[in-house]
């Protein structure tokens, strides 16, 4: 695998493998829309950017001929950006999805890595969500990811290794901020205003590192078609409680932040195994929550970010009210 494209390439986890990989060697097209700005990606004669839409099929027929590999991230990619216009987001998460498959399978691409995420198993009573059981996806967004998968697996075939990741929530440090997931809110809110709000706390949630996020995505280049083609993995680290996390965050930052708990009567918890991962590829993260508090205290202490925690590029529900997109 030589030359590869990044759909969504420009976006929070995007922007931190494109440079990456550049650096590992890898040529590298991104095709983005460039929904929360075109000034993440700095210029290397080893990247080319495409400011175009996904749903753009002969752009498409253009462009990914002469490529090894796709991983495609493009995507409307959260519950609320999704529900503001469930038109738009079908047609970019779902209606794209297909032609996409069609194009990159027609086009000899050998490998194409498909961003899913772990909420596609809806709330399970199992302590190790594993990627046998049962998708109970509770929104569209998670509906469609799942969908895709399902699109997927029909392409898959010697001639072309079509592999998919379920990742739990990203957090950490990217040159494209997120600061509308869970580690990267409280952080934001705990070092601006000294006071975070959580409501219940007991509520599991599984994070994984943004850098082991790539690295994950680098092992799906890396390893031989045997081992991955037509397969599922989970990727995250800590299944933390909604508490645990604002309790690192709060130690990190300060213990002058204070700590606000509401009950809740919604104490639904999501939890992942990423052990198959570990053991069929031997895959373990190297980061963990605390490291991407203490990156994102740094970027903040260096005033990397222009108005944390009103500026709409950090939340992308803001961002897509803001451009009213088609
Ligand atoms: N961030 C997380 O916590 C997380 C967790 C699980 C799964 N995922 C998945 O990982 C992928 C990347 O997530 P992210 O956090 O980087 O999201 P993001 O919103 O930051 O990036 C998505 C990128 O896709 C681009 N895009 C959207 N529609 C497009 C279109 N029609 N054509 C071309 N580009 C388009 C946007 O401009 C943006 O740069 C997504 O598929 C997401 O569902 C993310």
């Amino acid at each position: 695998m030589r030359k590869i494209l990044i759909t969504g390439g420009a976006g929070y986890v995007g922007s931190v493998l494109t440079p990456y990989l550049l650096k590992k060697g890898y040529e590298i097209t991104v095709l983005d829309l460039m929904i929360y700005g075109n000034d993440v990606l700095k210029r290397d004669k080893k990247l080319s950017i495409i400011n175009g839409d996904i749903r753009d099929i002969n752009l498409l027929e253009k462009i990914i001929p002469g490529h090894d590999a796709i991983i495609h991230l493009a995507c409307i990619s959260n519950d609320p950006s999704f529900e503001l216009n469930p038109d738009l987001g079908k047609s970019i998460n779902f209606d794209a999805f297909e032609p996409l498959v069609n194009i990159s399978k027609k086009s000899k691409i050998k490998r194409f890595i498909n961003a899913s995420t772990s909420s596609v198993y809806g709330i399970k009573k199992e302590k190790n969500v594993d990627e046998t059981m049962e998708l109970k996806p509770l929104t569209d967004y998670s509906k469609y990811k799942a969908d895709c998968e399902k699109i997927l697996d029909k392409f898959n075939d010697s001639s072309f290794c079509a592999v998919t990741l379920r990742p739990a929530t990203v957090c950490g440090y990217s040159p494209r901020q997120r600061l509308d997931v869970i580690v990267n809110i409280l952080t934001n809110l705990a070092y601006h205003k000294r006071e975070i709000s959580i409501f219940g706390g007991g509520q599991l949630r599984p994070n994984i590192h943004i850098n082991d996020m790539i690295r994950a995505y680098e092992l799906m280049l890396t390893s031989e078609d045997k081992k991955i083609s037509g397969k599922i993995f989970n990727v995250g680290f800590e299944n933390r409680s909604v508490e645990e996390i604002a309790r690192i965050v709060q130690d990190k930052v300060g213990k002058d932040v204070i700590l606000n708990k509401t009950e809740t009567n919604d104490n639904r918890s999501y939890h992942i195994s990423s052990e198959k991962v570990k053991k069929e590829l031997n895959f373990s993260c190297k980061f963990n929550i605390s490291d991407a508090v203490s990156d994102l205290i740094n970027k903040f202490e260096n005033k990397v970010f222009k108005n944390p925690l009103t500026n709409e590029r950090y939340f992308n529900i803001k961002t897509m009210k803001k451009l009213n997109l088609k």
